[in-house]
């Protein structure tokens, strides 16, 4: 397989897809599970999606075709964050690990300045967590009721990242929660 990641106009041509993906696909992890038409439309004109640092890349395959989006955000900081989204048909076959492997190539060969590449998700979200440790990133907190839920109790949320000189190198830097013996 070999992913292609391409920067969006979603103020343009991308918007309309854009708006069907996010409506059409259910995000059971995110904040909003299934934002309606008129969310999306207004996340994209209050600049969600290209302004402030962040930017929107369709994740497409060459044998399968679309498989979702990756939004990257604070962009213009040196650890940059993302918020990976798979269609739902795609999910569940391992295509994360590849996925996010090529998101995180991307992001430390075309940006010389970030030193860190960040991501959270719930604490429930197994397959994300999966992935997140198989591709070398390496959980740095666990925000206990930092997640809220609609309808129900907050969840914790957990966060992972990879340091630009473990990608390079291909070796993973433990975190020392114990660094003060106790
Ligand atoms: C999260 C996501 C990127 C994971 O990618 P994926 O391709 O679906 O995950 P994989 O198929 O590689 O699964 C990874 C592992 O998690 C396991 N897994 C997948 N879904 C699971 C679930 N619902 N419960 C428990 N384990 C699960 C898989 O079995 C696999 O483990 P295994 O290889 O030992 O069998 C994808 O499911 C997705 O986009 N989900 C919706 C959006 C989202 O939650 N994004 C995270 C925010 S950053």
């Amino acid at each position: 397989m070999t992913i292609t990641l391409t920067p969006l106009d979603v103020r343009g041509q991308d918007r309309a897809e854009l708006v069907a993906f996010l409506t059409r696909n259910r995000f059971p992890f995110h904040v909003n599970p299934h934002p309606d038409v008129q969310d999306v439309q207004a996340r994209i004109d209050q600049g969600a999606y290209d302004s402030d640092g962040s930017a929107a890349l369709w994740i497409d395959d060459d044998s399968r075709g679309r498989l979702g989006l990756v939004i990257l955000e604070d962009l213009d900081e040196d650890a940059p964050l993302f918020d990976l989204r798979l269609g739902t048909s795609f999910r569940r076959k391992g295509l994360g690990v590849p996925v996010l492997k090529a998101i995180t190539d991307h992001v430390f060969s075309t940006m010389p300045e970030v030193q860190r590449f960040e991501g959270q998700t719930r604490e429930d979200n197994v397959a994300m967590r999966q992935v997140f440790v198989r591709c070398g990133y390496v959980k740095e907190a666990h925000y206990r009721d930092g997640w809220p839920v609609e309808g129900g109790a907050p969840r914790a949320s957990v966060a992972y990242a990879i340091l630009r000189r473990d990608w390079v190198l291909g070796t993973t830097t433990p975190v020392q929660f114990d660094d003060l013996g106790y």
